[in-house]
């Protein structure tokens, strides 16, 4: 285990304002682990980037020379002189020392988006994050841009799944996976995530969450969704709580022994 990565997970993430917390952090962390000791080629795209939470996790996982493809509307804070969410995302790159490839960000609506804008920056994607529009029609549009850029052995992550703040959500989760009629199957599900990948790779993902030693202070449910047998992991209330309080009173550095 790289006890630098852990590190940077419980501490310097969490100074960058946003979504992913350490659960789904520690689930990034195991599957593109995997990937790189199988061999699983491909790229990173991520749909709602936000200050970059996640896009800096995955950068720091993946190193400087993989390419991210970053899209988002960057219009949450607009300034008149131009997108302070957009700038704010590259100087959290620069004081993290994890500098945004600015090449690779796509500015705009994602729906308006075509899979070839994609691939042309970043050819086939091996872990796709959609965390954008959460309305059922942004997540029909980004979940089937994901499946015509992904590689056969890549994975889409779905943010707020099962979160009852945005509940199109989990339909649109639910109806990509019933159209395309058993083409994918959910391999784990999270408080916050769903991950999802093509039938073929289901045990090796599988298989990945349980013997992930980063995973292990988690409970590990075995349940079933629309045909797949997924994982549950649990992370309870109690450890939750010890966390957050670490966090808030500036004892970051200490929050990982909350998840040993
Ligand atoms: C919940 S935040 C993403 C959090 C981020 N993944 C993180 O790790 O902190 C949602 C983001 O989606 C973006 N967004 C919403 N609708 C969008 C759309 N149609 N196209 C592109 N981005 C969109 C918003 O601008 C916002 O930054």
């Amino acid at each position: 285990m790289d006890a630098n990565i852990l590190k940077f997970i419980f501490h310097d993430l969490q100074t960058i304002e946003g979504y992913i917390d350490p659960p789904d952090a520690l689930v990034f962390l195991a599957l593109l682990q995997y990937q790189a000791s199988v061999g699983f080629e491909g790229t990173v795209a991520e749909i709602g980037v936000y200050y970059g939470r996640s896009y800096f996790l995955f950068r720091r996982i993946c190193g400087d020379q993989e390419r991210i493809v970053a899209i988002d509307l960057f219009d949450i804070d607009s300034a008149s002189k131009g997108s302070e969410q957009y700038l704010k995302f590259v100087e959290n790159g620069r004081r993290l020392g994890l500098p945004v490839q600015e090449n690779l960000v796509i500015k705009g609506d994602s729906t308006l988006l075509k899979a070839a804008d994609i691939s042309a920056k970043a050819g086939l994607v091996r872990f796709f994050s959609i965390d954008g529009g959460h309305m059922l029609h942004h997540v029909i549009s980004d979940t089937h841009l994901a499946a015509d850029t992904l590689a056969d052995h890549g994975i889409i992550a779905f943010d707020d799944t099962f979160n009852p703040t945005w509940p199109e959500v989990t339909v649109g989760v639910g109806d990509f996976l019933r159209e395309q009629e058993g083409a994918y199957a959910v391999f784990c599900i999270t408080k916050y995530k769903t991950y999802v990948c093509r039938q073929a790779f289901h045990a090796g993902y599988s298989a990945a969450i349980a013997a992930s030693a980063d995973l292990s202070a988690f409970g590990h449910v075995e349940t079933e969704f629309l045909g797949s047998k997924a994982t549950r992991l649990e992370n309870p209330m109690r450890r939750r709580l010890v966390h957050q309080l670490l966090v808030r009173s500036g004892m970051s550095i200490f929050a990982e022994r909350a998840y040993r």
